[in-house]
């Protein structure tokens, strides 16, 4: 089975981090074709966005549901079902073994497809520490993946330069999702670990999560053309 959409337009998810709806939708009207895929986050999805996911899948895109669910199994297993429902094509749960087979079972017979992080990219190995953990953030990340592949996760959050480690560790069914995606010369913003999307393509990402050089261009449209141009010359 082959993961990676055959269009590069498909390969590129847009993070709709606008603080409301009349904001996301003016932007998705400015995006057209040239984006097919969109997500949304804590931002949107607490001002309104679910119901913006409904309308944009019934017009024909692809929607992440980056909610990054953790809690006990019973109550991941319904907030899936409802997500699942809705239509959407990926959802983030945190990369514990209990919450990710709740998630993977809640989905399964649907078209949602459920992306595993596996340790935020905020942290470093001293935030770890201070959260009580011993393994520092390679070995977790390495642990979570193998976890996550035992479990039968469709896919895995990372930045771009996990993503060939991951590659190794996961096989070729699990599809790698990377933020932190920078065209050359764009702002990096908080950002600490960025690459560009012919970079991360090379490093064997399948979809790239794009918002700043995106959502703030002066002209996101082209901006967004750019970024597909990039990927399609590197696939
Ligand atoms: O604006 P920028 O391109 O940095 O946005 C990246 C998007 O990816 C944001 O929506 C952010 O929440 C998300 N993300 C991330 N790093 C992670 C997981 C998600 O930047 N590890």
């Amino acid at each position: 089975m082959t993961i990676t959409p055959t269009d590069p337009r498909d390969r590129m998810i847009v993070a709709l981090d606008v603080p409301g709806v009349a904001e996301a939708e003016k932007l998705v009207a400015t995006l057209g074709d040239s984006a097919t895929f969109y997500k949304i986050g804590y931002q949107l999805a607490y001002a309104g966005g679910l119901p913006m996911a409904h309308d944009l899948i019934r017009a024909g895109k692809k929607v992440f549901i980056d909610l990054k669910l953790h809690d006990i199994g019973n109550t991941v297993a319904n907030g899936v079902a409802g997500i699942a429902k809705l239509g959407a094509a990926f959802l983030t749960v945190h990369a514990y073994p209990q919450t990710m087979k709740a998630a993977v079972e809640a989905s399964r017979g649907s078209g949602l497809q459920i992306l595993a992080v596996t340790v935020l990219t905020s942290y470093n190995n001293d935030d770890l520490k201070e959260a009580g953990y011993t393994l520092g953030v390679a070995d977790m990340v390495a642990q979570r993946a193998r976890q996550a592949r035992a479990i039968g996760i469709d896919g895995i959050v990372c930045s771009a330069e996990e993503s060939a480690n991951l590659r190794a560790i996961l096989g070729r069914d699990i599809a790698l999702v990377t933020p932190g995606i920078r065209p050359a010369g764009s702002a990096v913003g908080d950002q600490k670990r960025v690459m560009t999307p012919a970079r991360a393509i090379a490093a064997g990402s399948d979809y790239l999560v794009v918002g700043r050089p995106v959502v703030a261009a002066a002209d996101p449209k082209a901006a967004a053309q750019a970024i597909v141009a990039e990927i399609a010359a590197a696939s």
